[in-house]
């Protein structure tokens, strides 16, 4: 059977809905894939005092289904954050941030007591860094962190034209063949100006859930 990217994404975010709490608030993330998650919620969001968002664009569209949005600072630690990924390893470390909302996604990750991410099954690779990795900066520390990325091996590419929704830049690394996730995660974010490197190293995914042509494919 033939199946688009897209629909493998769909069959994900409808594997979520599985691991949702009863109540209370969840964290919602960022993408097309949570696009889907998104308006799969919408008959069920009666459930839920509200949900907090990773994203200006999600929050739009989490109060186009009449889901309330809440401040992180109000919720407290979430039961399940349920976010996308641009590529994730065997040990679910991700490289997230190709839509530019990296630095609120790991913050919710962070705060959140299970991480499922939902992406089609293409995202599941053996070393990460085929994707460019995405570093939010700092707008007068670009060029400078941009040096010191290349001197780690990467070559980082200006993202213009694109301001993250906390006012910052975003530097895309390329040709990174990540070995050591978490190593690099810290190395990264050494560096002055670097607000928040797409390694999700320290706190990986809980589960991964990847839409495949023969259905979802859950990996704990
Ligand atoms: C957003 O900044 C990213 O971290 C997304 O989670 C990631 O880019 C996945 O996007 P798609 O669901 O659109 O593939």
């Amino acid at each position: 059977m033939s199946m688009t990217q897209d629909e493998m994404k769909r069959l994900a975010a409808k594997a979520a809905l599985d691991y949702l709490p009863d109540g209370g608030v969840i964290g919602v993330g960022t993408g097309s894939t949570v696009n889907h998650f998104i308006d799969l919620l919408a008959p069920l969001k009666g459930r839920f005092e509200g949900a907090v968002s990773s994203s200006e664009a999600s929050t739009e569209r989490l109060k186009a289904i009449g889901m309330q949005v809440i401040d992180l600072n109000a919720a407290g630690e979430l039961e399940v954050y349920v976010d996308g990924a641009d590529e994730s390893n065997k040990h679910f470390h991700l490289i997230k941030g190709g839509g530019g909302a990296l630095t609120r996604e790991k913050i919710i990750a962070g705060a959140s007591k299970k991480f499922v991410c939902i992406a089609d099954e293409t995202k599941l690779v053996d070393v990460l860094g085929k994707f460019p990795l995405p570093v939010e900066v700092i707008p007068m520390a670009r060029s400078f962190v941009a040096r010191e990325l290349t001197k780690l091996g990467g070559t980082p590419v200006w993202r213009e034209n694109f301001v993250t929704d906390n006012g910052n830049l975003i530097l895309d690394v390329q040709n990174l063949e990540i070995m050591e996730p978490v190593k690099l995660e810290d190395r990264i974010n050494q560096i002055p100006g670097v607000v928040t490197v797409g390694i999700f190293g320290h706190r990986p995914a809980d589960v991964l859930i990847l839409g495949t042509p023969n259905g979802p494919r859950i990996l704990e």
